[in-house]
């Protein structure tokens, strides 16, 4: 990738291709104190009120600069590297390249807290390795009250449900959810049903007196490219069809519709859903449905499996933070009258990590 200059245009050369750069673009690009603000890099103009036919007057280029003066009597100083990073419009949180993982996954990607965690570069370290594996856990976190609040919303901000702007798992009387029973808890995606569906769900341990009620993980992203190996057909109509999620209790009426496996635009890996007891396929022809219930069991019988699923006690302090578009969670069983569990649980969305993730590389000048 490289700037170059020829009557005073400025062109863009890429893998053999040259392309000129809009005199517009550099001109809404302009820097300086007088342009742009130094701490939030906002214009202190509006380019939609600029003459549009804007002209470039001179032009200078160096290693490390493009000095630009435009027709309208402004002129700017750009840094190339700058130009040459809009061009390669690189995402820092998609160029982290997930980690599939099964069963044999033995790092926990355990990381202690501190009160002063969220600035420190052990956060960015765990933020990194959220993105890879779809989870962290942080350790020693205070076990009071609605801490989790505090804490996801020094990542960013709760994102609140109806169930309130967190929730308690603990066994209790007439539950509206089987995660209030003692019963076990089939691998699983929380919300299906909601539309946006929460991004992250942070689970925060306070007490686990039980000798059960593992917490398990499944990696929706290696099961779907297990699927999508040995059962094309099975991943194709998962891929394809739209199904109803629903969630009913006396105050409201949640519904969505997606695929139980969604794609991005480039057809690559995107979100899984999974809740087998609330999902709703549409009345399609019986062959086609035939095919659907036969992918549907087969992807319930992976991320069921034992090859895939990871499971460990979450001890009083434990701060388990998983995605909740990629990986399914469940617990084993419990016996209530052995003691106390109590959960805290709360959801944060991508644009909480994201912010912290680029506001921590920011900060110490890292490259992803
Ligand atoms: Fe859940």
């Amino acid at each position: 990738m490289k700037i170059k200059l020829e009557n005073n245009k400025v062109f863009f050369e890429n893998k053999g291709s040259k392309k000129e750069i809009h005199p517009f673009w550099l001109r809404e690009r302009i820097d300086g104190v007088n342009f742009v603000d130094r701490g939030t890099q906002q214009r202190l103009f509006d380019p939609t009120t600029l003459k549009k036919n804007i002209e470039i007057k001179n032009l200078k280029l160096s290693n490390e600069f493009l000095e630009v003066s435009f027709n309208d009597g402004t002129k700017t100083k750009i840094l190339i590297h700058n130009i040459l990073k809009e061009f390669s419009n690189v995402n820092d949180i998609k160029s982290i390249e997930r980690i599939k993982w099964n069963s044999s996954l033995k790092n926990l990607n355990n990381y202690e807290f501190n009160d002063n965690i969220f600035e420190q570069k052990k956060m960015y370290e765990a933020l990194i390795n959220f993105y890879k594996f779809g989870f962290v856990i942080f350790k020693k976190v205070p076990t009071e009250n609605d801490f989790l609040v505090k804490f996801a919303n020094s990542i960013g901000s709760v994102r609140r449900t109806n169930f309130g702007e967190f929730f308690n798992v603990k066994s209790k009387p007439n539950p509206n959810d089987l995660a209030y029973t003692s019963l076990p808890l089939a691998p699983h995606t929380d919300n299906p049903y909601r539309n946006p569906v929460p991004c992250i769900q942070i689970l925060h341990c306070i007490e686990n007196e039980v000798k059960g009620g593992y917490s398990t993980l499944v990696d929706g992203y290696t099961v779907t490219e297990e699927l999508k190996k040995d059962y094309p057909d099975f991943y194709k109509i998962l891929t394809e069809i739209k199904v109803r999620y629903q969630f009913i209790d006396k105050d409201i009426f949640l519904e969505n519709w997606a695929e139980m496996i969604q794609l991005d635009e480039e057809g690559n890996f995107k979100q899984v859903r999974f809740s087998p007891r609330l999902d709703f396929v549409p009345l399609m022809e019986k062959e086609k449905l035939e095919l659907y219930y036969s992918a549907r069991n087969k992807i319930s019988e992976l991320y069921n499996s034992d090859e895939f699923r990871i499971e460990f006690k979450l001890a009083p302090g434990d701060l388990l933070m998983m995605d909740n578009h990629r990986l399914l969670h469940g617990r084993t069983e419990y016996n209530a009258n052995e003691g106390n569990r109590f959960l805290q649980g709360c959801y944060i969305d991508y644009d909480s990590t994201e912010g912290k993730l680029k506001h921590l590389k920011k900060k110490f000048n890292y490259e992803v």
